[in-house]
């Protein structure tokens, strides 16, 4: 162990830990990796740069780029008898369930990675990890298509190679697009980390019961699928699709968002830590522009998200309520754009927020002083009382 970290990063008895990897800050839109505001991220960097960046501390050296993308290349590909696992689930299971599985079996495909005593291994077992869930993910896409698995190739970086997986096929090969492969870095560097979400809270409180990388990784997956989480990208399109389907009048789903009787929210808005615009969505938002303007024509949808936000951002419940735009309100414009199936809009997520997973449990890891996490809680049950017999229970 390198034995970093001097500070305890375990969760206190309140539920809060400290962490060096993310800054937030809720009330003025903020938001930093190991100190980089992630718009200059979102500017000048890439996804694989970025995952460096927040699994290691610290911008890469052009050498260590190099060795980290290679290492990225040389784990690109999936054990063939996973192959078999995948073709064995039913055809319409989600694939956020698909995903948390396979990650999960990881490690008994792959059981030289279950140890993780020397850092130098643990690089490795890092790099295969975020390198195969890329490839998983558009493997279990193909499959679910009854369509031919597309191989990692060795000279596309790792957006290209994501895009082409999902999408080249023999009969009508793909177009790998630069201004989607930009999209897609953007996107996914923008999901990079978010401090204590519920998620990655997840990684960490399973991930100090000393299970393996892979076992904690796989819960963040499970609690990111939660349509409150991570699975709000996918809910906001449906919700898009159906103010679409009525009409496009978006006032009416205003006001039931208002109704305390109805138990309709906006997807897409609100958040737990931004009581103002997500800074995320302020640069996603700008995205969809670029992506649209690719399309032979517009998604009547970019028309509906735009209108939806300039009538709630003017509405009185939602000014109280300090409710804007988050991540996930735009970015399934985006993908959809890039023809990514609303069903994988969680998996994508899952994809970007891999290397903050990764850092917040290897910032436990690291640490000397990792402990069981054991949050404690307000007890209202109860009080004190003695067992009665079933024959006296009225
Ligand atoms: C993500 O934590 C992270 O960092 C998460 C994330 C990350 O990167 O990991 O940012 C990713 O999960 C983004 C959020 C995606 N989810 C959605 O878009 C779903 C819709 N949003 C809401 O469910 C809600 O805004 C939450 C869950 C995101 C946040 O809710 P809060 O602010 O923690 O607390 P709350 O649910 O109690 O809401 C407070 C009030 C309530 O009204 P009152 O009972 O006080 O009168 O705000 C209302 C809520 O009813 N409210 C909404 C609303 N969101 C909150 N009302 C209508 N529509 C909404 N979207």
């Amino acid at each position: 162990r390198t034995g970093l970290i001097t500070y305890d990063p375990g969760f206190n008895n309140t539920g809060s830990c400290k962490s060096a990897i993310t800054f937030m800050d809720g009330e003025n839109g903020v938001l930093r990796y190991r100190g980089i505001p992630v718009e200059q991220l979102a500017e000048k960097s890439t996804f694989v740069e970025t995952a460096y960046l927040l699994i290691n501390g610290r911008l890469p050296e052009q050498k260590e780029l190099t060795r980290f993308s290679v290492l990225l290349n040389d784990h690109s590909m999936v054990h063939e008898d996973m192959r078999t696992f995948f073709e064995n689930f039913p055809r319409g299971a989600h694939p956020m369930g698909i995903l948390s599985a396979m990650v999960n079996a990881l490690r008994f495909f792959y059981p030289q990675l279950e140890g993780l005593s020397e850092t130098e291994e643990l690089d490795i077992i890092v790099t295969r990890l975020i390198s195969k869930v890329r490839t998983m993910a558009a493997m279990s896409y193909k499959i679910s298509l009854g369509h031919k698995v597309v191989y990692p190739k060795p000279d596309l970086c790792y957006c290209a190679n994501f895009l082409n997986m999902m999408f080249d096929s023999p009969v009508k090969p793909y177009n790998l697009d630069p201004d989607f492969i930009r999209a897609l870095n953007v996107l996914w560097i923008l999901h990079g980390d978010h401090e204590q979400n519920c998620s990655t809270s997840a990684v960490r409180l399973v991930g100090s019961a000393r299970v393996n990388l892979y076992a904690s990784i796989s819960a963040g997956i499970s609690a990111l699928w939660g349509r409150l989480h991570g699975g709000a990208n996918q809910a906001v399109i449906r919700m898009m699709e159906e103010i679409h389907a009525a009409g496009g009048d978006v006032k009416p789903f205003v006001a039931r968002a208002r109704d305390k009787n109805d138990n309709f929210r906006l997807m897409g808005f609100g958040h737990s830590v931004y009581k103002t615009y997500d800074p995320r969505a302020k640069i996603i938002k700008k995205m969809a522009d670029t992506v649209q303007a690719k399309l032979d024509k517009s998604d009547p949808l970019l028309d509906i998200a735009r209108e939806l936000e300039e009538v709630a951002l003017k509405d009185p419940y939602f000014i109280d309520h300090n409710l804007y735009p988050n991540v996930d309100f735009y970015s399934g414009i985006v993908m959809r754009a890039m023809g990514i199936p609303t069903e994988m809009f969680t998996v994508m997520f899952a994809i970007g927020r891999l290397p903050g997973w990764i850092a917040q449990w290897k910032e436990c890891f690291d640490s000397p002083r990792w402990k069981l996490s054991r949050p404690r809680q307000i007890y209202i049950g109860n009080n004190v009382r003695d067992y009665t017999p079933i024959e006296a229970r009225t």
